[in-house]
């Protein structure tokens, strides 16, 4: 795990742009190398049985076994605790690891969650397939019903699991407000801030107890990675770490290596997508062939007074709906230049896509109408070209519409 207690930078001194270039890089490297060393070992060699027993019982820092802890690994899970401003992380071979992971080491048979029906769809497939398997009770609002998703909470419950903006429809949740209802009912309060990233937004700041990623998307920024992190209270992290480390779902030194690569330019692309994403989404509204743009920092959109409190940029994601339905979808997606089509977001380069082949492809088109996901809908990640001729790339698309 990432702690705290290591050597570091002081977090609450450097703004966010210097965290991810500097933060977890000042572990020891080999024969002077400037990056962070891609340790490839199964385990940690002790020829002092003491001092084995020493770094085994936690007494002294060292590593025993790449499942449970690794330097490299280390260097990511600090570079992302010193981002979301946490006391502690861990990591995890994917974002569903982390969640779920997370979930299953939080919860007990006979406990309840409440969340909201627009989570990405494999943490929806946890909380209506797997978790009831277990014997969790889990309650599931619609997402922009504040007053409804209180009350659940009030009712009882362990956890209450947040995902702000969502995936695909880009809804807005106010952490704030339900992280305080979660504490009234003496509950956590877990966020998935993987659409913002802790440039955008800080769920830590705003009271959750936990911010989950999957790294695969903006942390790692290239599309060639998967990963997943949480970050927060220490024993929180500590449980979670100690299923994790059992369950096997570690990140491997190579992603860990790659995601701190990419993370050191976070800032910059973070900065970029969120300007972009804005001009376009604003294009897209004006735009006759399109019925409805999702977009946290449209003036239109029914959270945007709570996205401006809680986020610092409204992120890189944005999903628009055409007049024709899924035909048109078919249509206007292939004529697309500039873009991957792909189940993938927050790379550099732009990627679109239907929920029903990206996020939401585990669910059914019934399941999909049920949470209010229209087949019509295109989900659209801004990379890091020139918006100007993204745009130009979506009029001429949008013209086979
Ligand atoms: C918001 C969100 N959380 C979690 C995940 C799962 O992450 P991974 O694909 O790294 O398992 C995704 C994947 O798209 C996502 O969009």
């Amino acid at each position: 795990m990432g702690e705290e207690t290591r050597p570091k930078l002081p977090d609450r001194e450097l703004a966010p742009d210097t965290r991810a270039v500097w933060a977890g890089e000042d572990g020891p490297t080999f024969e002077g190398a400037t990056q962070v060393p891609i340790v490839w070992s199964a385990a940690y060699g002790y020829p002092d049985v003491d001092e084995w027993q020493e770094v085994a019982l936690g007494r002294r820092r060292g590593h025993i076994y790449s499942r449970n802890t690794n330097p490299t690994v280390q260097a990511f899970e600090e570079k992302i605790r010193a981002l979301e401003g946490g006391r502690s992380a861990t990591s995890f071979a994917t974002g569903m690891a982390a969640i779920s992971n997370t979930l299953f080491a939080l919860l007990r048979p006979g406990e309840r969650v409440v969340s909201v029906r627009d989570t990405y769809g494999g943490t929806n497939r946890i909380f209506e397939e797997f978790l009831p398997r277990i014997g969790v009770e889990v309650t599931l609002c619609a997402t922009h019903d504040h007053a409804a998703i209180e009350r659940e909470i009030a009712r009882g419950c362990r956890l209450a699991y947040l995902e702000t903006p969502t995936n695909p429809t880009l809804k807005v949740l106010d952490i704030e407000r339900l992280a305080e209802a979660a504490h009234g009912a003496g509950a956590l309060a877990v966020v998935d801030n993987t659409f913002a990233t802790p440039i955008n937004q800080r769920p830590l700041d705003l009271g959750a107890d936990l911010a989950l990623h999957s790294a695969t998307k903006f942390l790692g920024g290239h599309a060639d990675v998967l990963g997943g992190a949480i970050v927060g209270d220490p024993d929180l992290v500590a449980s979670v770490y100690h299923y994790r480390e059992i369950t096997g779902a570690t990140l491997d030194p190579m992603a860990a290596y790659m995601l701190i690569r990419g993370m050191k330019t976070l800032g910059l692309r973070i900065g970029r997508q969120n300007e972009s994403a804005l001009r376009i989404a604003r294009w897209l509204e004006a735009h006759p062939a399109v019925e409805s743009v999702n977009y946290p920092g449209l003036e239109s959109h029914p959270m945007h007074e709570v996205a401006v409190r809680q986020m610092r940029g409204f992120g890189g994601v944005l999903s628009f709906g055409l007049d024709g339905g899924f035909d048109a979808v078919r249509r206007v997606l292939p004529r697309l230049r500039l873009a991957r089509r792909a189940a993938n977001l927050g790379a550099v380069e732009t990627i679109a896509g239907p929920p029903a082949t990206t996020s939401h492809v585990e669910c059914t088109a019934e399941q999909r109408a049920a949470m209010g996901i229209p087949e019509g809908l295109i989900r659209y990640s801004v990379g890091i070209e020139d918006a100007g001729d993204l745009i130009a790339d979506l009029d001429q698309a949008l013209a086979g519409a």
